[in-house]
């Protein structure tokens, strides 16, 4: 009251007592503009409050109405999802890793390839190795295994090339340009379609092709205006483990978040891999984790997917980090190890859902992809994944990085996918190639001190979602 007196307001007796009962403040009386106040005075202010109070509570339960309102489309459909169990190596796995295991794995890479290649046709007779230097003067097209790539003196690439019937070399001049620069993609044991002209020792090649996909496809349609989200490399049990922002995307699917018309359509979730952090992975990785336990790692995770709505199909593939053999092709994770309900299938895996072929794989292969061809990095993952798909191979690389050898290569990409799916690399990338929708899904894991090393930045909580019936994709963040 002092400070009203010193600017010349005065307050009659029953006016103060009103004043300090209702806890009126300077500013309120001040907006009143009056030099004497009066009981009569303060009704204007405490109308004011009693009318903020209303709206307040009338925003509290439109909140809790539109809660309640929430009805997910996707609750309404059971899901059309079905795994391509021949294509998956679970269960299947029948090798010693002997050097026989290898020339049958080999052997059937070759000839399944051979199958695609030979679907490209082209023009000249088809000629094997075996006897070649006798077809000399003569153009033929040839399939070879490129088992070794050097440059000559002279600057021509000059191929040591494989067939299943014996060996010849095969010359690429650098005067001719365009199939020179096409040539520089290629990688040592890279299966192709040859044309060229048979000299006594070699073969001067003409151009090649990858076996790759088909250029144009029918767009399947989907019926049902649903979608899929993809996540990989959460890293339950690891001390970079974004735990918060897992949850605000848990908090979103079940539409408490913006766009929850979005969230409703979720009836699918693909997890590429990487679910824990695991244990022994590499040296020292105590350090890095908050859990040492791997049951625990999955009982963390277990404890994710029971948080997410039931009418969610939920899918499982392994990556590196995950309690199964390191080598390709991994086979699904176990029930017992996962201790929760979701479907679990092997790295890679092929399964149609909503009339789409996908192809899921962690991605291991993008390191030795990425150390041999100088156009490729971390930052690009997508790019990674249309040279797989230009060789319909995801690790035609051999010591790219480990491979089981099974008498059947489950690593060969046999159906033409419309959505392919990697994760490992920690970095989202899009891209549409051939009439097929490529995803890297990223992580959830904070950039790690290995990776700042190498200088390598990755883009967590940022999750792509795609929407079937618009063949739409789009990525949403979970950072803030
Ligand atoms: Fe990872």
């Amino acid at each position: 009251m002092d400070s009203l007196k010193a600017l010349g307001i005065r307050v009659s007796l029953d006016a103060e007592k009103a004043i300090s009962e209702n806890s009126i403040t300077s500013d309120e009386l001040l907006s009143l503009k009056k030099t004497f106040i009066s009981p009569e005075d303060l009704e204007p202010i405490l109308k004011k409050r009693e009318e903020a109070k209303a709206q307040e509570m009338q925003a509290a339960q439109a909140e809790v109405s539109r809660a309640s309102d929430y009805k997910p489309l996707a609750k309404e459909y059971s899901p059309e999802f079905r795994v391509h169990e021949s294509l998956d190596v679970t269960g299947k796995s029948r090798t010693e890793g002997g050097v026989a295991d290898f020339v049958s794995h080999f052997q059937n890479r070759f000839e399944r390839i051979s199958s695609m290649l030979r679907t490209v046709g082209g023009k000249y007779p088809e000629a094997d190795l075996y006897g070649i230097s006798k077809l000399a003067g003569q153009k033929v097209r040839t399939i070879i295994m490129v088992s070794d790539i050097r440059t000559t003196k002279k600057g021509n690439m000059l191929l040591e090339a494989e067939d299943l019937t014996g060996q010849f070399k095969v010359v690429i001049s650098q005067r001719d340009e365009e199939v020179f620069d096409k040539a520089k993609n290629l990688v040592r044991d890279d299966i192709i379609l040859l044309f060229g002209k048979v000299s006594q020792a070699f073969l001067i090649a003409e151009d090649f092709e990858w076996p790759d996909l088909p250029v144009a496809r029918e767009k399947k349609k989907a019926e049902r205006d649903l979608a899929a989200v993809y996540l990989s490399d959460l890293h339950f049990g690891s001390k970079e483990f974004l735990g918060d922002h897992l949850a605000r995307f848990s908090e979103w699917i079940k539409g408490k978040g913006d766009n929850p018309h979005l969230a409703g359509k979720v009836k699918y979730l693909f997890i590429a891999g990487d679910i824990v952090d695991g244990i022994g992975i590499y040296p020292n990785q105590e350090k890095d984790l908050t859990e040492l336990d791997i049951f625990k790692q999955y009982g963390m995770f277990a404890k994710f997917v029971e948080g997410l709505p039931d009418y969610i199909e939920v899918v499982v593939s392994p990556g590196n980090h995950d309690a199964v053999r390191r080598a390709d092709p991994m086979p699904a994770l176990s029930k017992e190890i996962l201790g929760c309900s979701v479907t679990s299938i092997g790295s890679p895996s092929y399964f149609c859902a909503e009339n789409s072929e996908h192809l899921i794989y962690h991605g291991t292969c993008a390191d030795g992809w990425i150390s041999t061809l100088p156009h490729l990095s971390y930052d690009e993952p997508e790019k990674v994944m249309i040279e797989c798909l230009r060789r319909r191979h995801l690790s035609p690389i051999f010591g790219g990085n480990a491979i089981v050898p099974e008498k059947l290569d489950y690593m060969i990409i046999e159906k033409e996918p419309d959505i392919v799916h990697f994760g490992h690399v920690h970095k989202n990338g899009y891209a549409r190639y051939r009439g097929t929708t490529i995803i890297n899904s990223g992580t959830f894991q904070d950039t790690t001190d290995f990776q700042r090393r190498q200088g390598h930045i990755p883009t967590p909580a940022k999750v792509p979602i795609y929407e079937f019936a618009q063949d739409k994709l789009r990525t949403l963040d979970f950072t803030r």
